[in-house]
């Protein structure tokens, strides 16, 4: 079975099942705490936690997705690659456990015709529950469902957020991939579909902090694994999804794929670093130095010094890229709208990391030249550190070229100067968030679990409130003059994201009023506003009410309009490519006064939901559903 069709038979096989199919998300997600899409479940993660109201109850999608934790194993083993597509299907307080496991049994032995004498099951220690549907339901022997710990088989997304216990599937593939005794994750008996059973709300180091609203149900099939197992072939760059890519970067190198271990890892980074590389740049993400852009530009870097250690020296780069869209175009049709694009970018930066190395090696040169001189046998760490910090130029090359001229490097120097440039870099990271105040708001979290956003529906709300946070201090109260951060356990406030502020109004409580003068999200689900008891005194555990400023909020949502206007002026005039990376979207005009008629609600309503195309996408998904349904709300009352 084709790569294709794999994706065409789990959409089919889960849309005559009820779920809204959706086309792949951005990799670049709405939520500001991950640098890249990493799982299918990232674009749905408002309608996990509860925030977001849910139109549809399933939902499948293929999610192209980028991990990037491990890129220095790329292309050494067969298994690790940063780009891939993940096929998932979810319910949003819909179907749990059992329906879960029932249809991937009968996806994976029915059309995609596993067997399944040779399907092995996991489930988290404690699961009974799917201990016993993956038995006496679906009938799987008891000697293959093994029971593994929160290591294994309890995921998150490695950041705040939900997370839950999960159950996985794995194919044994036959002695030709290794000898095993029992169950054992590798490459014989492979890991392809991972159910997740989303029940909790979790903090960044994964643990239990909150229950989630609902139960909900998250999987994940490795499209490149199954491909694998159906294809039956040793690794991913076998299946027909990446060897066309693997063939082009034969043909460009002039190398011969399985001759020389050493050439193949070469080979292979340069196809999957091509391959995430032209994703990546369609999606908007250009080469920096730092955040996204460094990602892909040591993505690009590293497949052109491999591209030269196989003795290329020209530009390779948007070769590789056309074998991309040639392999992936038809799936991906935006990847291949934005083809020249994507290459003129590839070539900027291989011409650019091509002139580092050239002026690298002339530094280089004359370093070696001193040493020699010297009577030296070594560089000094210093000379490949200045190199690598200051000039972009590899370690591994200054290595290389050192060695060839008999010279060793300092490694040792060189690993000391690194470690103080990575704690500074850590330093200045952590001084630009704000963390005085965490660990108040985690207590808050904790005790009384996240806030429900309502905003989507109204502008007003009855709530209670669950936490006061006075200088960083959690309090029972506050009185008169005070500048505290509150919690409710609901709220119609909009927190500051997708780069559009956070609502300001008033919250009532008992008598007390609150001015609330901003609202942001903090610790994945916990909405706070930052207020000054204007009057009376507010106590934690007491109802209140929270009202929304509505010119505040109709000022903003202008602004937002004029956004999408802007954004899509500038792709019909300078083309699809021109994509938005970043924006502040704030009240206009300042102060409030009578709304132009070019601005009128249902004009900006319209502009807003034309320039998306009528699809949720990207970080604007929430935001427009968040215009239209204000605008309704406003409409009614
Ligand atoms: N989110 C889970 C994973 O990535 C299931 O999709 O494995």
């Amino acid at each position: 079975m084709k790569g294709d069709d794999i994706r065409r038979t789990f959409l089919e096989f889960y849309r005559e099942r009820d779920h809204k199919i959706f086309p792949s998300f951005s990799l670049i997600p709405e939520d500001p705490s991950l640098l890249f899409t990493v799982a299918g479940m990232v674009p749905f993660k408002p309608y996990f936690s509860g925030e977001r109201p849910v139109e549809f109850l399933r939902a499948a999608s293929c999610q192209k997705s980028i991990r990037t934790n491990d890129i220095e194993n790329v292309g050494l083993t067969a298994r690790h690659q940063t780009f891939f597509e993940m096929l998932g299907n979810f319910s949003f307080g819909d179907y749990f456990k059992e329906d879960a496991i029932r249809w991937a049994w009968e996806l994976s032995t029915g059309p995609f015709g596993l067997d399944p004498e040779r399907i092995w099951v996991s489930t988290y220690e404690d699961d009974d529950d799917s201990v016993q549907i993956w038995r006496d339901v679906v009938g799987v022997p008891a000697d293959r469902i093994v029971r593994r710990d929160a290591d294994d088989n309890f995921w998150w997304m490695g950041v705040a957020g939900p997370g839950g216990p999960c159950s996985e599937l794995f194919y044994d593939r036959g002695p030709k991939y290794g000898d095993v005794e029992g169950f054992q994750d590798g490459d014989r008996i492979m890991e392809f579909y991972n159910l997740v059973f989303t029940e909790f709300q979790v903090d960044d180091e994964g643990h239990r902090i909150a229950d989630l609203p609902k139960r909900n149900v998250d999987t994940g099939l490795g499209l490149e694994r199954l491909a694998q197992i159906l294809q039956d072939v040793p690794t991913a760059y076998d299946t027909d999804l990446l060897r066309p890519i693997v063939a082009r970067a034969e043909k460009v190198t002039s190398r011969r794929y399985g001759e020389n271990e050493k050439a193949d890892v070469s080979l292979r980074i340069i196809a999957e670093h091509a391959r995430a590389g032209a994703f990546l740049i369609g999606d908007g993400v250009i080469p920096g130095n730092e955040g996204r852009g460094y990602v892909l530009r040591r993505l690009l870097r590293r497949a052109v010094r491999h591209a030269r250690l196989l003795g290329v020296d020209r530009t390779v780069m948007a070769e590789m890229v056309d074998a991309v869209v040639e392999t992936m175009g038809e799936a991906y049709p935006d990847l291949a709208a934005a083809r020249a694009y994507i290459e003129q970018v590839v070539t900027g930066e291989e011409e650019g990391f091509h002139q580092t190395l050239r002026l690298g090696m002339s530094l280089l040169d004359s370093e070696i030249d001193i040493a020699r001189d010297a009577g030296a046998t070594r560089l000094p760490g210093d000379v490949a550190f200045k190199l690598h910090d200051t000039y972009g130029f590899p370690f591994e090359l200054t290595l290389e070229i050192a060695r060839d001229a008999g010279l060793e490097i300092d490694r040792a120097d060189f690993e000391v100067l690194m470690d103080e440039q990575r704690a500074r870099a850590r330093s200045d990271r952590r001084a630009k968030l704000d963390l005085t105040d965490s660990e108040a708001l985690t207590r808050v979290l904790s005790e009384s679990g996240s806030s429900l956003f309502t905003g989507y529906e109204r502008m007003e709300q009855e709530a209670k409130v669950i936490g006061i946070v006075r200088a960083g201090e959690q309090v029972p109260s506050a009185g008169e003059g005070d500048a505290v951060e509150v919690v409710l356990d609901a709220t119609p406030f909009y927190p500051e994201g997708g780069g559009q502020v956070g609502d300001h109004g008033v919250i009532e409580v008992d008598g007390a009023r609150l001015e609330v003068v901003d609202t942001q999200r903090r610790l994945g689900d916990l909405i706070v506003h930052t207020a000054t008891v204007a009057r009376g005194e507010v106590h934690a555990g007491t109802p209140a009410f929270a009202r929304v400023d509505p010119a505040w909020r109709a000022a903003t949502e202008r602004s937002h309009s004029a956004t999408h206007i802007v954004h899509a002026t500038l792709r019909q005039t300078l083309g699809e490519q021109s994509r938005q990376a970043g924006s502040l979207v704030e009240r206009w005009p300042r102060r409030a006064h009578a709304v132009p008629s070019c601005c009128s609600r249902r004009s900006t309503a319209t502009s807003c939901a034309s320039s998306r195309s009528g699809t949720i996408r990207s970080s604007c998904a929430g935001e427009r559903t968040s215009h239209e349904r204000a605008t309704s709300a406003w409409s009614r009352s």
